[in-house]
């Protein structure tokens, strides 16, 4: 009931839409952010004008659209995802909405690419959203942290895990994955972080 009335201030554009309803016929649907923190993110965007993302686990491409969406055409966005099956319909939403030419899709094993593009030095991103593998979260924030441009920020998908990271004796590997990781990033002190409890809890990282 919570979640039907947060929903009432979302709205999503037709290919946000679309995307959604093809979702909605996959079994692994469940994957894609939910609207209401696709809005949220979209918030954030507008307010901080990123020149450069990364994302991390790009699926259909439902939230790499919404990260296009909300920015504008001099914003460029580098997807990762190392499934060719998913991210051919993710093409072909970009490709509709008229967003292609703004993202690029590097497929591959997320830490592989991450330590490639330090290696190569690639310009620095204002905003990295991280949503793969949950096994190797801290992995990602490290290098994540590498990569980040001063002023940008992180945000870390699904840090509640449907609240499961406060039950100990869950016996889903990820809940224990990510319960480990907070603890991980709440015990930082070059970062600070904050939990927003939208859709499975979205973690915000800045550099201090
Ligand atoms: C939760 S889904 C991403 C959902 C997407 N952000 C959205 O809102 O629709 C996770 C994605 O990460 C990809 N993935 C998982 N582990 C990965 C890894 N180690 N390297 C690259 N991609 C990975 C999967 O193929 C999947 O498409």
């Amino acid at each position: 009931m919570l979640i039907a009335y947060l929903a009432k201030c979302v709205t999503l554009s037709e290919t946000q839409e679309k995307i959604q309803q093809q979702n909605k016929k996959m079994p692994e649907g469940h994957m894609q952010i939910r609207p209401e923190l696709a809005h949220f993110l979209s918030f954030l965007l507008r307010l901080t004008k990123p020149k450069r993302i990364l994302e991390l686990g790009t699926y259909t491409g439902f939230s790499a659209l919404t990260f296009a969406e909300a920015t504008d055409e001099t914003c460029k966005i580098v997807a990762i995802d190392r499934n060719q099956e998913w991210t051919k319909l993710a093409k072909r939403f970009w490709a509709e909405a008229g967003v292609s030419d703004r993202i690029q899709l590097i497929y591959g094993d997320a830490p592989t690419v991450l330590q490639q593009l330090i290696a190569d030095s690639i310009e620095p991103f204002d905003f990295i959203f991280i949503d793969a593998s949950k096994k190797h979260y801290e992995r990602y924030v490290n290098f994540c942290l590498e990569l980040l441009a001063p002023g940008g920020f992180i945000a870390v998908d699904n840090v509640l895990w449907d609240g499961e990271v406060l039950n100990p004796e869950s016996t889903d590997l990820n809940a224990h994955y990510i319960a480990a990781f907070n603890e991980v990033m709440f015990a930082r002190t070059d970062i600070t972080v904050s939990i927003v409890p939208l859709d499975d809890g979205v973690m915000l990282i800045q550099k201090i």
